[in-house]
């Protein structure tokens, strides 16, 4: 078993899946730089963005958010990118895959379209679905899993659009408006390995 997980390990060419770029729809994921950083940090500070996501973000400084995407960088177990809408060319949010599980072929999603004007124009569902086919085809991996709070709809509609199902309802597990919400595990699975 040892081996096998080397030998996958040693197959990934992980700079150049660092620096690779996809086309999907109306999006383009690319690297994620320094330069994009600034507008990073507004976006996960906003209230109204904040509430989908797991940390509250409010002691993030620029400083921090360098050092975090360094780390990005050399990690061996996440890979994270920008968006863009691919017509105006504009930076639009972030993605990345993280917490890569090589063994077993597993890896966590996670999503934000910071603008906010983008909202609802499927530049999501487009993004979930280059993600999909970077960890399915590049890097060969087999199930990809992420949790959404149940009160996010539209982020629930969009990864049932791309093929996620519900696999696990974790009750009463995130506390936001003086209320106890369940968080959704969903997941995908690869039929091709
Ligand atoms: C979640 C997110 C990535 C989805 O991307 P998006 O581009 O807004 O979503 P899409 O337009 O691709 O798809 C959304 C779907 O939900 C529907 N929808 C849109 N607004 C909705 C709302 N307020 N309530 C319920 N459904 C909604 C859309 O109609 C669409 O489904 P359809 O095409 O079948 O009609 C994006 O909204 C976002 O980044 N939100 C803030 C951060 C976040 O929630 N991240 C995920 C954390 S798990």
């Amino acid at each position: 078993m040892e081996q096998a997980t080397k030998q996958t390990i040693d197959y990934i060419d992980y700079r150049a899946i660092k620096k690779t770029k996809i086309s999907e729809g109306k999006i383009l994921i690319r690297p994620l730089t320094k330069k994009d950083l600034y507008q990073t940090i507004n976006w996960l500070k906003d209230p109204q963005i904040n509430k989908f996501l797991a940390s509250n973000f409010n002691d993030l400084t620029y400083e921090k958010e360098l050092e975090w995407l360094k780390e990005m960088k050399s990690s061996l177990i996440d890979f994270v990118f920008g968006i863009e809408d691919i017509k105006l060319k504009k930076y639009i949010g972030n993605c990345g895959i993280h917490k890569v599980d090589w063994e077993n072929k597993i890896c966590e999603f996670g999503i934000i379209i910071g603008d906010k004007n983008y909202w609802g124009k499927n530049f999501g569902t487009d993004t979930i679905k280059a993600i999909i086919k970077l960890a399915f085809k590049k890097l060969n991996l087999q199930k990809i899993r992420l949790f959404v709070y149940e009160y996010n709809d539209r982020a629930i509609n969009a990864y049932k659009k791309c093929g996620f199902k519900i696999k696990d309802i974790l009750i009463k597990d995130h506390l936001f408006e003086n209320y106890y919400w369940n968080t959704l595990e969903m997941e995908i699975i690869n039929e091709n390995v």
